[in-house]
């Protein structure tokens, strides 16, 4: 098996000035790989400080929150930081019009006031193993049955893990499948809130500032987690205390200046750094601008209503960020990619590997890719197009009725489990009081009229749900008509007509739902999805998945010296790099840091994202900044050029030293382009300062006692 060797694709194209430093990087390799360099800039600290297999290190000190996010712990007792948007679905979900939590934040005075967060959990990386051997040994590509052999192999590895434990195992695919590392976890249960600020600060500047810099939003959440008397996992209990972590991070309240190293140690999700360039097009040409599209149409439908109704703004505040967030990705993220020229840098780097695989078995490989993305692309945007029309806040009450199905399921059956269909009725209803909580009627009639439409404008015609010739038929096509009359027929739009319904289910109300004309509509498209789309689509991404895997391993002997880091698939990363700021254009120079003077310029009352609290403005004009003043003012964010991604929300930012400098939340909008090509020059990961943090415990909250069990360098 090759080493692991950084591809650096970019490099090859672009001089990468001292600052940059591009990968996400395994914690078990740095040694090998990366701890030199870092301490040529500047880190103080051993790799084993990092990642060690046997004494207390950073890496105990890091967790996945919940399913998508990375947290830090900050004391001995178990407290910990994420992101505001990270904790954002445990405060909504605490938060009611009577305690409005999201508006006006949250702060436990002491543990009893701590808050219960049913099924959220955090987990800790006990240790990984490079397990290549194992799984890939004596397997070529072409030996028969070798997809059953490796997973056989895997049962087995999880298996012998976990053995005699309460810990949990997975082992993840690297480099698309030419090597593979296996993890042993511990999950956390229980794990209660502790304090976030108002959204006006923890959301400060929404959905107009989210993905930009300059930026100030104070995006993050205290929590805090609990186990058993030995200090085990256990679900919650009152009578579990907190949980004493081997190892938290030290906060320093030095600050950073513009070239101090940087490190962020967190999550990374998912990248696609060695696509070829056909992919590129797909994406950027092909898919996500038809996404784009019919995500501006959701968001200004659910706009328009939040905008005149409090309650409304709160019932869907989670699902416009949700929409909002991937939406303005996509567009920075094509904006970057055809300002780095980025379709002719990989089209230029495939012709010099074309001329390297002549003679070799990998002569036809980009060939190969050429034929199947033509179908592939139709494919993966019927797929996507069909997901954002029917489940991803596209039609609401006609995706809920689809909940309906297991209990019809039960029904269906031959003898009937009265057990299970109890059970069913139960899990059911809970679904539908937490959906109904966060649901407007007007705002999903809108909803699914305009994405009803947009399928049948932008979707080929054999992509098309039988439901439109019905609709052409009874409705002579309009649309509109449709959508009202399934809307005042649909019990599913109606929530106390719903609960009932399921409450009193019984074998004659089968015939109900199958009438209901948004089963029916949920029915239609689940039957394209599931003969026309699927199948192909899973075979296509099947088959380009094969084809990444050689492609991956070609490139590593195309560039057999040159240092390759793997995409990332949410396992714990490291990535290093300096403070920076950046030209985001001809004539524009930022700066690498942002202070409170800057949301006092923001600040709006007629703009919702930008209205200030009135103690955060008490505070500044009484220059009450305490010990976390800095230029006569209170730093608020800063950039870094370490590579990071979605799931490195929450993630610690610390220093040369180690010290928490910082929790990451975000990238700047010219680099986003990060995921598929990396822009030394462009892309910055946005941190917020550890100063704003404790000021705003501190001062603004009054909750200085947090403090108290922090441990705090100045
Ligand atoms: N862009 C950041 C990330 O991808 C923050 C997202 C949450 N904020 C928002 N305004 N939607 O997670
Ligand atoms: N905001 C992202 C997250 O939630 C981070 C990023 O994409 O840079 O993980």
């Amino acid at each position: 098996m090759k080493n692991i060797i950084s591809l650096l694709i970019v490099s090859v194209f672009i001089s990468i000035s001292a600052e940059a430093k591009e990968g996400m990087w395994i914690p078990i390799l740095l040694k090998k790989y990366n701890i030199e360099e870092m301490q040529q800039m500047g880190f103080k600290l051993t790799a084993e400080d990092i990642y060690s297999v046997n004494e207390a290190c950073m890496k105990d000190a890091v967790v996945i929150f919940g399913g998508g996010c990375t947290g830090e712990l900050i004391s001995d007792e178990g407290l910990l930081i994420t992101n505001h948007h990270c904790g954002f679905g445990a405060i909504q979900k605490h938060s009611s019009v009577e305690h409005d939590y999201l508006t006006n934040g949250f702060w436990a005075k002491d543990k009893s006031e701590e808050l219960i967060n049913e099924n959220l959990k955090v987990t800790f990386l006990k240790g990984m193993k490079d397990v290549t051997e194992t799984v890939l040994g004596g397997l070529e590509s072409d030996t028969e049955g070798r997809l059953d052999s490796i997973q056989n192999r895997i049962d087995k590895l999880v298996e012998e893990a976990t053995k005699d434990s309460h810990y949990s195992a997975h082992i993840k695919p690297f480099f698309h499948g030419n090597q593979y590392f296996l993890f042993v976890n511990e999950v956390y249960k229980d794990v209660r809130l502790v304090g976030a600020p108002p959204s006006a600060i923890g959301k400060f500047g929404g959905d107009t500032d989210n993905w930009m810099w300059p930026r100030h939003t104070g995006d993050f959440s205290l929590f805090r987690i609990y186990a058993n008397k030995d200090n085990e996992p256990a679900e919650y209990s009152k009578d579990n205390v907190p949980y004493k972590p081997l190892k938290h991070f030290p906060i320093s309240l030095k600050g950073v200046k513009e070239g101090d190293f940087t490190m962020v140690f967190g999550y990374p999700g998912s990248t696609e750094q060695y696509v070829p360039a056909v992919h590129l097009k797909m994406i950027t040409e092909q898919v996500n601008p038809a996404l784009i599209d019919i995500r501006t149409q959701k968001l200004n439908i659910i706009k328009k209503y939040q905008e005149t109704d409090p309650a409304v703004r709160i019932q869907y505040a989670t699902k416009a960020a949700r929409i909002s967030n991937s939406w303005k990705r996509w567009i920075g993220e094509i904006k970057g990619l055809d300002k780095l020229n980025a379709i002719d840098k990989k089209e230029k780097y495939e012709a010099s590997f074309q001329e390297w695989a002549n003679d070799k078995d990998y002569a036809n490989m980009l060939k190969d890719y050429q034929s199947i993305y033509k179908t592939y692309g139709e494919y993966k945007l019927a797929y996507n197009y069909l997901l954002e029309v029917v489940y991803r806040n596209g039609m609401e009450a006609v995706n809920l009725s689809s909940q309906f199905k297991k209990l019809k399921a039960a029904y269906d059956k031959d003898e009937i489990d009265i057990d299970e269909i109890t059970k069913l009725k139960t899990d059911l209803e809970k679904r539908l009081t937490s959906f109904y909580k966060d649901y407007y009627k007007e705002i999903d009639k809108e909803l699914t009229t305009i994405v009803l439409k947009m399928y049948k404008e932008n979707l080929d015609e054999r992509f098309h749900p039988d439901i439109y010739k019905y609709i052409d038929k009874k409705y002579k096509g309009n649309i509109n008509k449709y959508v009202e009359a399934l809307f005042s027929k649909s019990i599913f739009t109606n929530q106390e007509v719903t609960m009932a319904f399921a409450k009193n289910f019984s074998a004659k109300d089968v015939k109900k739902l199958d009438k209901d004309p948004a089963y029916q509509l949920f029915q239609s498209f689940y039957k394209t999805y599931g003969k026309t789309i699927v199948p192909k689509y899973k075979k296509l991404s099947a088959q380009v998945k094969d084809l990444n895997s050689q492609y991956m391993k070609a490139q590593m002997e195309f560039k057999s010296d040159a240092v390759f880091y793997p995409d990332a698939n949410f396992t714990l990363r490291v990535s290093y790099g300096k403070v920076a700021g950046y030209e985001p254009k001809d004539g524009v120079v930022f700066k690498n840091h942002t202070t409170l003077n800057g949301i006092i310029e923001k600040d709006n009352p007629d703009i919702y994202d930008y209205r200030v609290p009135a103690r955060l403005k008490e505070l500044y004009y009484a220059k009450d900044f305490g010990q976390y003043e800095s230029n006569g003012t209170v730093p608020v964010c800063f950039v870094a050029t370490n590579h990071t991604t979605g799931g490195n929300s929450g993630s610690p930012v610390v220093n040369a030293n180690g010290e928490l400098i910082g929790v990451n939340f975000d990238r700047a909008w010219e680099g986003v382009m990060s995921d598929l090509m990396f822009n030394p020059e462009q892309c910055r990961n946005i941190t917020l300062d550890i100063r704003y943090v404790l000021f705003l415990i501190d001062k603004f909250a009054d909750a200085g006692y947090l403090l108290d069990e922090m441990t705090i360098v100045k």
